[in-house]
């Protein structure tokens, strides 16, 4: 298949929310809008879009259309029984593919959508059961960036995206990376620049009580506890990775974000970690390994890796989720074989950074 790859550079960050609605439309181009467009009628016709969103890149499909569903599939390589998450444009939108729209929803919507919070609520028959990998509930997300909503709203208003990556590889959070994956899988990828955010969204289950984080990302447990007036809690399987428990969000289950060579964490005082993972580089070395490691400009310079990343300022959680992801893949693209990472405090967004920073270890941390 020919994949078409097209350009649209807007800043996001220049466009207030204010100015979205009536004047929405002006900040694009007429070229933009005509690309937008015929990205719209692919979705309507069946086929595959990527395009960019603030947290990473979505693989677009007609969320209401079974065999688009089949397609996203088979273009990444994934189980399923996986289901994919349904991006809408307006808030009304949730009313058709929902039974039932909990007053928790209401809340959140008004504190985070449109933004980078999933929300998991009882389905309709709207949604086949293809989108949501045979379960009755079905995962909803508004997203701000300006690019996807006016694509969702050209495409009919429900698109099905998971990120858009094979299956087991860091989420794209360039075109780039999309194109490393996806040329000649899908009909047209949109190039929107780098992701403001760079993990995915929060997922939030709804259909429980009360409400529980199946996915942590940038809208943290804090934020919804707070706006939820009630204590809301991420789901156990998810932090304790190792205990057997069945995670609800049914992607958790699955070995993610996995690096070619084996990638370790290592946890303590600033100076033992150091040490500790300069020892290990060594006998690396030692064995004929190409090694890798991420750490924060602070300490960066005191490894001798032979692929250096920095996560950014210590402590900067905002840059070390940005980076992440291409990182992960940097590695791959370097040929390290044998790579160590510094650990992130836990609070905050750094839930979510550990979160896939494990999953990218396979849960390898070493606490010294
Ligand atoms: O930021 C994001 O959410 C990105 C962008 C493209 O919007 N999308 C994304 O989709 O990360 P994906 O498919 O890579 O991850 C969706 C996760 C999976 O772990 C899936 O199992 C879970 O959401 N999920 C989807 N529907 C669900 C449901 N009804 N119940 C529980 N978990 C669900
Ligand atoms: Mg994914």
């Amino acid at each position: 298949m020919n994949t078409e790859i097209v350009k649209i550079e807007i800043d996001n960050d220049s466009v207030s929310a204010s100015a979205l609605g009536e004047k929405g439309a002006e900040i694009f181009t007429d070229e933009d809008k005509a690309i937008i467009r015929h990205a719209g009628e692919i979705i309507k016709n069946g086929g595959l879009v990527a395009f960019p969103t603030e947290t990473v890149y979505g693989l677009g499909g007609d969320a209401l259309n079974p065999e688009s569903s089949k397609k996203i599939y088979a273009a990444k390589g994934r189980p399923s029984d996986n289901p994919l998450i349904v991006h809408i444009a307006e808030f009304d939108a949730v009313r058709k593919i929902t039974s039932e729209v909990p007053e928790t929803a209401v809340k959140l919507a008004n504190a985070f959508w449109p933004g980078p919070l999933t929300m998991i609520l009882p389905k309709s028959d709207a949604v086949p059961k293809e989108t949501t990998g045979g379960l009755d509930t079905v995962a909803v997300r508004f997203p701000s960036d300006l690019v996807a909503q006016e694509f969702i709203r050209a495409a009919g208003g429900y698109v099905a995206a998971p990120s858009a990556n094979i299956s087991g590889r860091p989420s794209p959070t360039e075109a780039k990376y999309v194109i490393q994956d996806m040329d000649g899988r899908i009909d047209m990828i949109i190039d929107g620049g780098e992701n403001e955010i760079g993990l995915e969204s929060t997922i939030v289950d709804l259909t429980i009580n009360p409400p529980q984080v199946l996915r942590p990302g940038f809208i943290t447990n804090e934020m919804l506890s707070d706006v939820l007036e009630e204590k809301v809690e991420t789901d156990r399987a998810i932090i304790e990775a190792d205990s057997g428990i069945a995670p609800r969000a049914p992607g958790m289950k699955y070995r993610h974000y996995a690096p070619k060579g084996t990638l370790t964490i290592i946890e303590g005082k600033r100076d033992d970690v150091v040490a500790e993972i300069n020892r290990r580089l060594a006998q690396d070395k030692a064995e004929g390994f190409r090694t890798g490691v991420i750490a924060s400009d602070e300490t960066i310079g005191e490894y001798c890796a032979d692929v250096l990343k920095s996560s950014g300022k210590a402590g900067d959680q905002f840059a070390a989720a940005h980076r992440l992801y291409s990182i992960l893949r940097s590695f791959d693209d370097e040929n390290a074989e044998r790579m160590y990472s510094e650990s992130f405090a836990l609070d905050g967004f750094g839930a979510a950074i550990m979160n896939r920073l494990l999953k990218a270890a396979g849960h390898q941390i070493i606490k010294i």
